[in-house]
């Protein structure tokens, strides 16, 4: 049987668009390898949204490029964002790309991969989930694209416009993953909260999927802050199948960049929205992504995020400095601030978060969790990897289990950034 290697970068969109991927090339008989040397196909799923980001994937594709050249047959696809943002144009940079399929082009993957395995019979029949998968949590994207245009991001150029999937092919996708053994879904949006298709919004969506049998555990990212609304907060607090975890990108702390990010909400919304999370649902873990280095983002305004980050306590947060990204309108700003300065800001707050992150961990030891199971602990003979309601990484060391169990334990001390049972 022919196999395929992936290598995925990028966001959660981009791990579930390469699992559709993945059934559909098993659906024609594909294997998945571990193996890139042995395989017969590579598929690398390219992430655009920072330049770093599209530095690594051009790396690995040459890396993939030059020991095609011993292996005769072997294809190799680059598919995803850069994808789409460079086009064609990689086949000429990194001689070896043999197929480009845009981001956009996901819609239409399956005939993309009818068109190259013409002569491949097509499985209908089996679960998608008997394709070598035995996770208990998994993604279900519900809307792709972005209309929101913050001014630094590449994603609505290279996603396109919003579009949500219909209530009915949500509903029985999750099914058929429950029907498969999976206990948890996270639905998912680059801007989830503006879900909205027949008239079902995303509070809507969530309460129906809440009585979904079988769902054990409901999660979503990601939320922008302008749309995350007091029903949405209000669904998540009224039942326990919600995880008490958010994740709710603020980016800045100061009102005057937050308004040319093209955020659409100030620091003191965001501040009322925490207070309101925190009120109905106890406990939550609230996470965040933050930019420095924003262009014109002064000392004092940089001081500003600092204080944001401090108050609200958020239980991890992505950091970033910031990275002009053609065709935004951002990337036409003059101002950028150093690279140096960009780096000194970044590690000021990352030194901040960590210390905040250390402690929300240590403060939860001792409280009553209820972890989901999600596999072993490879190097640690009877001890199992798990999630607690929020968002925190829990190890089991204790009793027996099972991948899907969920327990009611207390964690005993806590080593970074995982509790311990
Ligand atoms: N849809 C999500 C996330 C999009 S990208 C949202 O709206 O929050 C993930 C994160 O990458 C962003 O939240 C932002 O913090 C960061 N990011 C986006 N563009 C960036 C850029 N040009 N430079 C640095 N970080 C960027
Ligand atoms: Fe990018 Fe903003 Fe859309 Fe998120 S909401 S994907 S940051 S444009
Ligand atoms: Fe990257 Fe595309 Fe996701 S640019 S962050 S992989 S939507």
């Amino acid at each position: 049987m022919p196999s395929v290697y992936f290598q995925t970068f990028g966001c959660q969109m981009n791990s579930a668009d390469s699992d559709t991927i993945h059934e559909l090339l098993s659906r024609r008989g594909f294997v998945l390898t571990d193996s890139c040397g042995g395989s017969d196909l590579i598929v690398v799923n390219t992430c655009s949204v920072r330049e770093a980001a599209e530095k690594r994937a051009k790396g690995k594709i040459a890396e993939f490029a030059r020991g095609k050249k011993s292996r005769p047959g072997q294809k190799l696809w680059v598919v995803g964002c850069m994808a789409e943002r460079l086009g064609d144009s990689l086949k000429e940079q990194i001689p070896g790309v043999d197929l480009v399929v845009g981001a956009k082009q996901m819609e239409r993957i399956d005939e993309v991969i009818e068109e190259q395995f013409p002569q491949s019979q097509y499985d209908t029949g089996a679960s998608p989930m008997i394709f070598g998968k035995t996770a208990v949590t998994d993604f279900v994207p519900v809307m792709r694209g972005c209309d929101n245009y913050c001014a630094y991001c590449v994603v609505p150029y290279v996603r396109g416009r919003e579009q949500s999937v219909p209530y009915d092919i949500i509903e029985s996708t999750v099914k058929e993953k429950i029907a498969a053994g999976i206990k948890e879904i996270t639905f998912l949006g680059q801007n989830v909260n503006s879900y909205n298709h027949g008239g079902i919004d995303f509070p809507a969506l969530l309460s129906k999927m809440s009585n979904i049998d079988g769902l054990e555990r409901i999660r979503f990212t990601t939320s922008h802050p302008k749309d995350c609304t007091e029903k949405l907060i209000d669904v998540m607090a009224s039942s326990k199948k919600f995880a008490s975890h958010i994740h709710l990108p603020v980016q800045a702390g100061a009102d005057r960049i937050l308004s040319l990010m093209n955020r659409k909400y100030t620091s003191s919304h965001y501040r009322n929205l925490l207070d309101m999370i925190r009120t109905r649902i106890p406990h939550a873990d609230i996470t965040s992504d933050i930019l420095v280095g924003f262009p014109t983002e002064t000392d004092a305004e940089f001081r500003e995020t600092l204080s944001l980050v401090r108050a609200a306590r958020f239980t991890t947060a992505f950091m970033f400095a910031y990275s002009p990204r053609e065709g935004t309108a951002a990337a036409s700003m003059k101002e950028e601030i150093s690279k140096e300065e960009k780096n000194a800001r970044l590690t000021e707050l990352i030194a901040l978060q960590t210390e905040i992150t250390r402690e929300i961990y240590e403060n939860s030891v001792g409280r009553e969790l209820e972890v989901l199971i999600t596999g072993r602990q490879e190097k640690r003979d009877k001890a199992w990897m798990g999630q607690d309601a929020g968002c925190k990484k829990v190890l089991i060391s204790c009793e027996p289990a099972e991948p899907g169990m969920i327990l009611n334990v207390k964690a005993t001390r806590s080593s970074g950034m995982t509790l311990i049972v």
